[in-house]
């Protein structure tokens, strides 16, 4: 296959654990539910809104984002970005990735739970620091971060009265619906849309994951036209030609043949919170009526020394995924020991460490195949906005693909409400 975006996707060391031309076989299939999607039919279709966002974007939402991360990059030096699930994952995963720009002010998070010992935290870094709020929320009724928007609320106002408050806030919202809406109608705060056909977890390239990562000084518009480029790439109608199918068609036929565990594994810690993205898309897309495969992430080498040993030897129905990078910045290269070599690390000298790390993948790799798991990888020439975007957008279109091929909604939730019923009639909400 060829590279898009500097990714190149190989599954051969999968498609080695399945009958031959089982992937192929499902090309009919796939090609079926890909039409399906572009002509935006069949379960979830309205919620396919993410499909066109990396063409839609104008100049003019960029030149917004612009202008906001200038305002806070004038007048703060933290911003808390208060939302959860959808409504962080995709820009905190893309901000570990990538790593803020220069002068950027520091990005915390706020409201992706209920745990105080975390908003503590939050609220001592801003004690002497001058801090701005984005309050992200679809439905804008989301008991996580209303709870921590209404206690960071209440401190803006204390310190920059109810005025300043206001011009310190940014809702991300629904355009209509919501308390969060109606909220920042009232008072005036600047706002932005979240398109009502684009689902929380398909939400990254849209103002949730653009506004925040624009004002932590990412190159939003090289990572949306990286999304391009990969969407361009997974229109291709030869499977073995397009990412997004073919990393569909693998997972589905090693889960059809028993295989209902997928590890993302990466040996970069920069990538550690795609991993927690990704688990979010696929375990929420695919999880329903009884089905889907169980995501799950891994950071190597740490994780070999504490799951090594189940991947390498425990229940067989495991697949794993890498997600791998090639060149990892300027180098770190090991030196000539200060001592006698006692440490018996002379053979490395002059190595650099993403060589070594590079290796301790296609070792770990082997180990793995070796042991019986499948393994597919994703390696990235280099870590840069143009690569996160691509992959974004390759995994969005594999889940709805693979989703469809389940035969569930791979863009509902219904599952998530459950919970939400027994806690909030523990805790008294009016007609709970
Ligand atoms: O993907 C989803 O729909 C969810 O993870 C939501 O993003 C999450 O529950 C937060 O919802 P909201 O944005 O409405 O606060």
């Amino acid at each position: 296959m060829q590279k898009v975006c500097g990714i190149e996707l190989s599954t051969d060391l999968a498609e080695s654990f399945l009958e031959g031309g089982a992937v192929q076989a499902l090309a009919p299939e796939i090609a079926r539910v890909a039409d399906e999607l572009e002509a935006r039919q069949g379960p979830g279709h309205e919620f396919l809104g993410w499909l066109d966002l990396p063409t839609a974007t104008t100049d003019e939402t960029f030149e917004r984002y612009d202008a906001a991360a200038a305002r806070a990059r004038d007048d703060s030096e933290a911003v808390v970005v208060v939302g959860i699930g959808g409504s962080y994952l995709g820009a905190r995963a893309v901000l570990d990735a990538l790593g803020p720009g220069p002068g950027a002010p520091w990005i915390l998070y706020a409201g992706t739970g209920l745990c105080a010992t975390q908003l503590r935290g939050v609220l001592s870094t801003l004690e002497d620091r001058d801090f701005r709020v984005c309050v992200i929320s679809k439905s804008g009724t989301t008991l996580e971060p209303a709870l921590s928007f209404r206690i960071l609320r209440g401190l803006l106002e204390e310190r920059y009265g109810a005025d300043g408050a206001a011009r310190r806030i940014t809702a991300i919202t629904d355009a209509e619906q919501g308390a969060l809406r109606a909220q920042a109608d009232a008072a005036g705060w600047e706002s932005h849309v979240i398109p009502g056909d684009v689902g929380g977890r398909f939400s990254v390239l849209t103002p949730v994951g653009l506004w925040p990562l624009a004002v932590a000084g990412v190159d939003v518009r090289a990572l949306v036209g990286g999304a391009a480029t990969m969407r361009a790439a997974c229109r291709d109608t030869a499977l073995h030609e397009n990412p997004a199918h073919l990393y569909a068609a693998v997972r589905a036929a090693l889960y059809r043949a028993g295989f209902m565990t997928e590890v993302q594994a990466t040996f970069h810690t920069g990538l550690a919170t795609l991993g927690e993205w990704w688990k979010q898309l696929f375990g929420e897309s695919e999880g329903k009526d009884g089905k889907g495969i169980f995501p799950t992430s891994t950071l190597y080498t740490t994780d070999l020394h504490s799951l090594g040993q189940y991947l390498q030897d425990g229940r067989r129905d495991l697949l794993e995924s890498f997600l791998v990078v090639r060149e990892d910045g300027p180098p770190v290269t090991v030196p000539a020991d200060v001592g006698d070599g006692g440490d018996g690390l002379d053979y490395l000298v002059g190595r650099r460490l993403d060589d070594i790390n590079w290796q301790a993948f296609a070792g770990t790799r082997q180990a793995h195949v070796d042991g019986g798991v499948p393994c597919l990888t994703f390696a990235l020439d280099r870590l840069d906005a143009a690569a996160v975007g691509g992959l974004i957008y390759l995994f969005e279109k594999a889940v709805a693909v693979s989703g469809r091929l389940l035969g569930v909604n791979p863009f509902d939730q219904p599952g998530v409400e459950a919970y939400k019923r027994e806690m909030f009639r523990r805790l008294g909400k009016p007609g709970s």
